[in-house]
């Protein structure tokens, strides 16, 4: 049988909080348990988030020496070709909302992909979700990265000011995959 016991000994390796907590909502609706390693990973510059993902959870495999899985993730903005994708993280942190928000008009999708990967001693595996939506036109609720202008395909709300996220989410449904996967294994 396997249960919350057998995924505690996987730690979820970041440096980000909100992807632990909802990651930790996810799995334990999934009756599986991970703990957090809070680590700075080394992030390669890349145009795959998969590939960024790999060398992540390479890079954290040999520092924490356990199994565990790392997270790769970006918003992928239509009319902005793609942009920021890889480079969501950077962006958040340099122009932030206010500046996605102020280069854009009319076409307003954009879709958010996450990339799990899990690293143990035998080798990687990755998992990919994938959410489409539109950047709504002004900021809306209290969330952390873009969940305030992030509204989901067939939802009037943002991320922020939905109380479902974790069961929609880009990171749901890689977690989803992710679980199936390990729970067979
Ligand atoms: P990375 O995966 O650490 O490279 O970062 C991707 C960036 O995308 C994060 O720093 C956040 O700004 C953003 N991001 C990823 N997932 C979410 C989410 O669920 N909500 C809001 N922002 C997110």
């Amino acid at each position: 049988m396997v249960g919350t016991h057998k995924l505690s000994d996987v730690f979820f390796v970041s440096s980000n909080i909100h992807k632990f907590k909802e990651a930790k909502e996810i799995l334990d609706s999934f009756g599986l348990s991970i703990q957090f390693f809070k680590l700075n990973l080394e992030e390669i510059q890349s145009n795959s988030i998969k590939q960024i993902a790999i060398k992540k959870a390479q890079d954290a495999f040999s520092k924490c020496k356990k199994p565990l899985i790392v997270e790769d993730d970006g918003i992928f903005i239509d009319s902005l070709g793609g942009f920021p994708g890889p480079y969501s993280s950077y962006v958040q942190k340099t122009i932030g909302n206010k500046g996605i928000l102020n280069l854009l008009k009319y076409n307003r999708g954009a879709k958010f992909v996450s990339t799990i990967t899990y690293c143990d001693k035998n080798g990687l595996e990755s998992f990919e979700g994938k959410l489409d939506g539109t950047i709504s036109k002004s900021q809306k609720g209290k969330g952390w990265g873009y969940d305030p202008i992030f509204i989901p395909k067939n939802m009037q709300k943002t991320f922020a000011q939905l109380d479902e996220k974790n069961i929609i989410s880009h990171r749901y449904k890689a977690l989803k995959k992710f679980s199936n996967w390990y729970l067979h294994k």
